[in-house]
């Protein structure tokens, strides 16, 4: 068995992301399974540079994974003729100057979503790294949950017959600071920082609404700032100047209607923190991070609508669970996988960063609808 190393810059290691689901699920568990195998039999060896601002920190994270190769220099790092491959999952803000850094040094790239703050800048990103020939990817973890899977599953073997609206939940209570520190970081609440609910979601449901039903032709948004002072990281109050909830309709080609809400100000009366309805006129699924229910027509209920009697029906019992049939492992990884596969044996990846540019742009005309108190069509972004 022959193995083929390919140096991987991890920027933004130390934040949320980067750590947990990039570096420990992903980088390390590919190395720990004996790297990613092509058809040929060669396995993809990731070897990782671990780059951030706090030495002491990167220092300690190197340590606890037994690596040795990590820098505060992002500079140096691109510069080296070993490094194959640079990684982004910095706050958003400090991604588009990263990027750009990287395109110029001639690395291939792969990113944590929103790609940039703008579309028009997502775009410019897409250009260079199109005419600088390098291999491009923006993270679509939620396509890989095993809910997700299933959900697809019963799309492409034509479960649902005419596929009529999806309604979306997403969403838990994000606490204040005060009382109990909160469990997301704080620049998520301060639009300056280049948080917000829509440009946090939006990617997301651009990618899934797209791929598992239709393009998305329009959207209307309302935000909100539901909680309007919170409780930072250091134990200081500040003005939470971002959206915490939308609540946005989409408007999909075949006349399918999502309706999605998004929010860290509503608490979990749910199976699981994302689920989404789907109802065909062959048959409806709910399906979340991991379970997916199903309802065929042939077992559908007659509800008649009478307050004046208790339901003598057991609405969630007459739903069917659609088995795993098969393993399904971390999402973030699976894409890693694939991304390193197209980087190496140029495999087809579909998301790449003109993908990522339609999800900022999604959450750029829903803020904007947002604004306006207005429905806006999509138009086509060109390469
Ligand atoms: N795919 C997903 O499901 C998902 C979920 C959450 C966040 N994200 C994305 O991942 C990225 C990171 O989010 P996170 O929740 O891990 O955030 P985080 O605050 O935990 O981590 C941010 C990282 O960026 C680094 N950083 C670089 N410059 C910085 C600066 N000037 N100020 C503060 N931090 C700076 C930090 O050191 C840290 O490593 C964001 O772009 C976010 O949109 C994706």
């Amino acid at each position: 068995m022959s193995r083929r190393s390919i140096g991987v810059i991890v920027n933004g290691v130390t934040g949320r992301m980067g750590y947990r689901q990039h570096l420990v699920r992903s980088l390390l568990a590919i190395r720990e399974q004996g790297g990613v195998p092509l058809a040929d039999g060669t396995r993809i060896w990731p070897e990782l540079i671990l780059v951030g601002r706090n030495e002491t920190r990167l220092r300690d994270i190197a340590e606890r994974h037994g690596l040795t190769d990590w820098t505060t220099d992002l500079t140096a790092a691109l510069a080296r003729d070993d490094v194959d491959v640079y990684f982004d999952a910095q706050l958003t803000q400090q991604r588009e100057k990263a990027v750009r850094q990287a395109i110029d040094a001639g690395k291939h790239i792969y990113t944590e979503k929103p790609l940039a703050e703008d579309s028009a800048a997502a775009v410019e990103l897409a250009r260079a790294a199109d005419a600088a020939g390098i291999r491009t990817g923006v993270v679509q973890d939620k396509l890989f949950l095993p809910g997700l899977r299933k959900l697809k599953r019963l799309i492409d073997g034509g479960f649902f017959g005419r596929i009529l609206s999806v309604r979306g939940e997403f969403g838990y209570w994000v606490f204040e600071g005060d009382w109990q520190p909160a469990q997301r970081p704080s620049w998520n609440y301060r639009a300056e920082d280049g948080g917000g609910i829509v440009m946090d979601m939006f990617p997301h449901w651009h990618y899934v609404l797209a791929e598992l039903f239709a393009p998305v032709r329009a959207v209307t948004c309302v935000n909100a700032t539901h909680i309007p002072r919170r409780v930072d990281e250091a134990g200081r109050a500040y003005p939470a100047t971002a959206d915490d909830a939308a609540y946005g309709i989409f408007e999909l080609d075949g006349g399918i209607i999502a309706q999605l809400n998004s929010s860290w100000a509503v608490r979990v009366h749910r199976d699981e923190l994302v689920e989404f309805q789907v109802d065909g006129t062959e048959g409806s699924a709910v399906a979340g991070l991991r379970h997916c229910r199903v309802q065929h027509r042939s077992v559908t209920p007659k509800p008649v609508w009478n307050p004046d009697l208790p339901s003598g029906e057991s609405f969630r019992s007459q739903w069917s669970e659609v088995p795993d049939n098969g393993e399904f492992d971390n999402g973030f990884k699976v894409q890693w996988e694939a991304f390193l596969r197209h980087v190496v044996a140029g495999e087809p990846f579909p998301w790449d960063f003109m993908a990522g540019a339609r999800g900022v742009q999604l959450a750029e005309l829903g803020l904007r609808s947002a604004r306006e108190h207005r429905r806006i069509e999509i138009p086509e972004l060109g390469r």
